[in-house]
């Protein structure tokens, strides 16, 4: 299948620039999502921090391509721009309309119509500890594209807190995230062993100082 990336044509102002953890999880989708038939049985996708909107652009293009999937896309930020900002690339791929946007501090603003829905969620959040990034740039507010929180982890712990309760139950569901050396993985992993969550690492690629990890997790639900 000849499959069109998504174009990007839109970085607006503190939107995060699609970026090596971006195309980590890209590349792994296109090898995994295109010419096969592994969306089957899906019907709800949410892309948690979508930033420029490019991984809901990229399932909203699949699922046209395809057009025998009946699957809706959601696409959700903290960030007002990037959901904006998102919109506007979803046009510019002749796409209007297909993605459901939610302008959300994670599940804060999530309507309870979506719990127990999603087959599968997608996150590449906000990584590095607070501190580092505070000092380096000097910043008086905090960057939501790169806090991750003061061990870097925290943002993605408190997301893997509440997705349990708009995962479907279906075994298949899953989340795919991002996580990097430059968080506390150790005290992540305590976490989601203490849950008693299955994760699998997919890819890792070394970037400058960091590895960066992209994950599979399942949820076993009683
Ligand atoms: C590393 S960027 C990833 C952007 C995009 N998904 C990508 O891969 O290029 C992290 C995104 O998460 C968003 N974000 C940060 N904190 C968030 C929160 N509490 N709730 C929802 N989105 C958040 C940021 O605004 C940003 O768009």
């Amino acid at each position: 299948m000849n499959f069109q990336d998504p174009i990007i044509k839109y970085i607006t102002k503190d939107v995060y620039s699609p970026s090596e953890d971006t195309y980590l999880l890209l590349d792994y989708f296109k090898e995994i999502f295109i010419n096969k038939t592994a969306l089957e049985n899906v019907k709800n996708i949410l892309d948690m921090g979508t930033g420029t909107g490019i991984i809901a652009i990229f399932f909203a293009l699949l699922i046209k391509e395809k057009q025998k999937f009946n699957i809706q896309i959601f696409a959700s930020d903290i960030l007002k721009v990037a959901i904006d900002c998102a919109k506007m690339n979803e046009n510019e791929n002749n796409l209007e309309n297909s993605i459901k946007y939610i302008h959300s501090d994670l599940f804060n603003s999530f309507p309870n119509s979506l719990k127990n829905t999603f087959d599968i969620m997608i996150f590449n959040p906000p990584y590095l500890p607070s501190f580092d990034i505070k000092e380096k740039y000097s910043l008086s507010k905090k960057d939501t594209n790169w806090d991750g929180g003061p061990k870097g982890y925290e943002l993605l712990k408190k997301f893997l807190q509440f997705a349990p309760i708009y995962l479907n139950n279906n075994p298949n569901s899953c989340i795919y995230y991002i996580t990097s050396t430059r968080m506390d993985l150790d005290l992540l992993n305590k976490f989601i062993k203490k849950r008693g969550f299955k994760n699998k690492i997919l890819r890792k690629k070394h970037i400058f100082f960091e590895d960066i990890i992209l994950n599979k997790l399942k949820i076993p639900f009683i």
